[in-house]
């Protein structure tokens, strides 16, 4: 038995394909169009990827996008002020500031200065605090596109033993918040836990967010697991790899995801959704 691939390039295309002719209705109706803040400080070269990719996104989908290119100098309250102005900014409805911050910025200071109603990233204490309460509004969007993709395989996934592995604010906890809300029965493995193939082995769902290439072994999976892959890695040949070492797992697993093209393209899907939904809920009754 070899895994069913998980393309999530496919299934992102067509939700994009679907948001695009809603966004043309709107457009006839005269409702307003979604619009997309994305800030970018300093000079990461995978943020400056990943910031395009957003860019491009929301062109093809006809949402309004406005990229801020900031340097690495520019003081915490210059940032909170453009934030400040985006949050009023009429035609702006999400807005996202790209993570990892160079190192001086006070990363959750910033995030909270986003207003709860145009934080599209889900990251806000108030959106947490509601998907930890069992009421999710706006969603982090690696775990969304993950949730979504698992909706996708019609598996049920209630009661299963998920394993997260990974504890970051950007996917690990979210993630774990998520898998609760599915009524998975849901471990979160980090850099302290000990034993972790004996968790390994005992997971039917495997969800990896490390940034180590091809960390996870086939052979410590168990027969039949999922599993996604959140890990972007570049080798030193150019080649991008995940944190799952793709074949061992391949052969072993009922579903895999493939990187690139698997949880990467749902990331850049589930922010226009969450733009689109911020728009919708907060701003149509307004027009
Ligand atoms: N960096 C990597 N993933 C993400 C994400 O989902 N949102 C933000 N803001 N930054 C990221």
């Amino acid at each position: 038995m070899v895994a069913k691939i998980i393309n999530g390039l496919k299934i992102s295309k067509k939700i994009q394909k679907k948001i695009k002719n809603e966004i043309n209705i709107r457009k006839k109706n005269g409702l307003l169009i979604p619009g997309l803040a994305v800030i970018l400080i300093g000079k990461n070269n995978s943020s400056k990827i990943y910031v395009k990719n957003k860019k491009i996104a929301c062109k093809k989908v006809g949402f309004l996008s406005k990229i801020f290119k900031l340097s690495e100098n520019i003081s915490e309250n210059k940032v909170i002020n453009i934030l400040k102005k985006l949050n009023k900014n009429k035609l702006i409805h999400g807005i996202l500031v790209q993570l990892p911050l160079p190192k001086k910025f006070n990363t959750l200071k910033i995030l909270k200065n986003i207003s709860y109603k145009k934080d599209v990233d889900g990251f806000h204490p108030i959106n947490i605090g509601l998907l930890c309460q069992k009421n999710p509004n706006l969603r982090s969007c690696t775990p969304l596109g993950i949730i979504q993709l698992l909706k996708k395989i019609k598996i049920k996934i209630k009661g299963i033993n998920a394993l997260i592995i990974g504890a970051s604010n950007i996917v690990g906890r979210p993630m774990m918040l998520e898998l609760l809300l599915a009524g998975c029965t849901t471990t979160i493995a980090h850099r302290f836990t000990k034993n972790l193939k004996k968790h390994i082995k005992n997971a039917d769902l495997i969800i990896i967010a490390i940034g180590k290439p091809n960390f996870l072994h086939g052979k410590w999976i168990k027969k039949g697991a999922i599993i996604i892959d959140v890990g972007i890695n570049r080798l030193k040949n150019g080649k991008i790899v995940g944190d799952v070492d793709f074949y061992s797992n391949y052969i072993k697993a009922s579903y895999i995801t493939p990187v690139p093209g698997g949880v990467g393209p749902m990331t850049v899907t589930s922010l226009l959704q969450n733009t689109l939904y911020a728009c919708k809920k907060y701003n149509d009754l307004k027009k």
